[in-house]
């Protein structure tokens, strides 16, 4: 009798669900997560800044800049020293952009060591595994800055670091999403579950071939829209154009890189922007069909259509440095839509804790 009180005290509790945060560790984490997660949005696109300004060799070494920690050389006995110890002369406003990337990424790791420490000692009520993710993928990151600084922005390298600033975005988003509210209970169908997880795969191939367009200068190749140097079969040569390790307008035996290499690779993210198109695409209008993933569809839609247009400009107006950082913080925010909306459908489930555990005693209920 007292066990089917308590039973259906559960159930009603399910039917009267109210949101309730799923940290283990407290909302000051949450909070941290949440200036990480803007942060690392800053630093991704500050990243791309500095690289379309010219200015990703604005510092020959790494961690400082011309020998300084702090500053750059700017006075003229500085300036003298620096010029005869590098063999080249300074650029201050191109190394001011790099050294204020390098402290803006700087003061991210910060973040992301105090995440991983508060995790770490919260570790018995639940595993940091994804801030140790985040470490590795930082660290990785600031071995990548100095390769691309002292490997002279070698593609493979850029594009690297490209998707390595992704990955800590995503790692964030997905934290700070774990730390959130949970979802309201919703089973969502198993196709749907499907489609989410390929729209977001779409969008990470999607980020790594622009990244390949941007790191090999593939963006100018073709200037026309819909078509490309005035076809719809340009002449590509993609065995060249996906040959990883090769320097940056060469072939990997060091001739010159033909100009049909450079088509295939801006041609691919092209028509690979219809596959993402026809996915997200179709993931945002089911969601906007239920009740539950409007928000969400609408979120992804709306950064789809912004991401397109944003590709479409860049192409037609010839890579004005504002909107091509515009498509670069725009692939950034398409990838947190994404997650979120991923995030919704795939844990919806996990929120109807209330009717799997209705009857279990409260301390049972609390663990995860
Ligand atoms: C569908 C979603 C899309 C995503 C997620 C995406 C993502 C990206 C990313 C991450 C980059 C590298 C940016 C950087 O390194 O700073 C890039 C570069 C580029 N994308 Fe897209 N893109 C999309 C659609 C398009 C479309 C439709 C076009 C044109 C029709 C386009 C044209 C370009 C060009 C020209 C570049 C090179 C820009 C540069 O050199 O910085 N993109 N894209």
């Amino acid at each position: 009798m007292k066990r089917r009180a308590s039973h259906t005290a559960g159930l009603r509790r399910a039917e009267t669900w109210q949101p309730e945060t799923c940290s283990p560790v407290g909302p000051a984490y949450r909070r941290l997560a949440t200036i990480a997660l803007l942060l690392a949005l800053v630093v991704v696109s500050l990243g791309a800044y500095v690289r379309l300004s010219d200015a990703g060799l604005g510092c020959p070494d790494w961690p400082g800049c011309y020998g300084k920690l702090v500053g750059v050389p700017e006075q003229a006995h500085e300036l003298a020293h620096a010029e005869a110890r590098f063999g080249q002369s300074v650029e201050a406003p191109k190394a001011w952009k790099e050294m204020i990337h390098r402290y803006a990424a700087g003061t991210l790791g910060l973040c992301i060591l105090a995440l991983t420490a508060i995790a770490w000692r919260h570790r018995v009520r639940r595993r940091p595994w994804l801030e140790l993710a985040l470490l590795g993928v930082v660290t990785g990151q600031a071995l990548l800055g100095m390769l691309t600084v002292t490997r002279l922005l070698k593609p493979v390298i850029v594009t690297s670091h490209l998707l390595g600033g992704m990955s800590t975005l995503a790692l964030l988003a997905l934290i700070v999403l774990r730390e959130g509210r949970s979802p309201r209970p919703t089973a969502f169908p198993t196709g749907l579950k499907v489609l989410a997880i390929l729209a977001t795969a779409s969008v990470l191939t999607q980020i790594a071939l622009g990244g390949w367009v941007s790191s090999n200068y593939a963006a100018t190749i073709c200037a026309d829209f819909p078509t490309c140097q005035g076809s719809f079969r340009p002449e590509t040569d993609f065995h060249h154009a996906f040959t990883l390790d090769r320097e940056l307008g060469n072939t990997a035996s060091g001739e010159l890189l033909p100009a049909a290499a450079l088509t295939a690779i801006h041609w691919t993210h092209r028509l690979f922007a219809g596959v993402v198109l026809g996915i997200v695409g179709a993931f945002s209008l089911c969601l906007l069909r239920r009740h539950e993933g409007r928000r969400h569809g609408l979120a992804l839609l709306a950064t789809l259509a912004l991401q397109i247009s944003l590709g479409i400009a860049n192409v037609l107006l010839q890579l004005p440095l504002p909107l091509a950082v515009a498509h670069n913080t725009g692939a950034a925010l398409l990838l947190c839509a994404v997650l979120a909306a991923t995030w919704k459908v795939l844990n919806g489930e996990k929120a109807r804790h209330p009717y799997a555990m209705a009857g279990f005693p409260r301390r049972f209920q609390a663990i995860r």
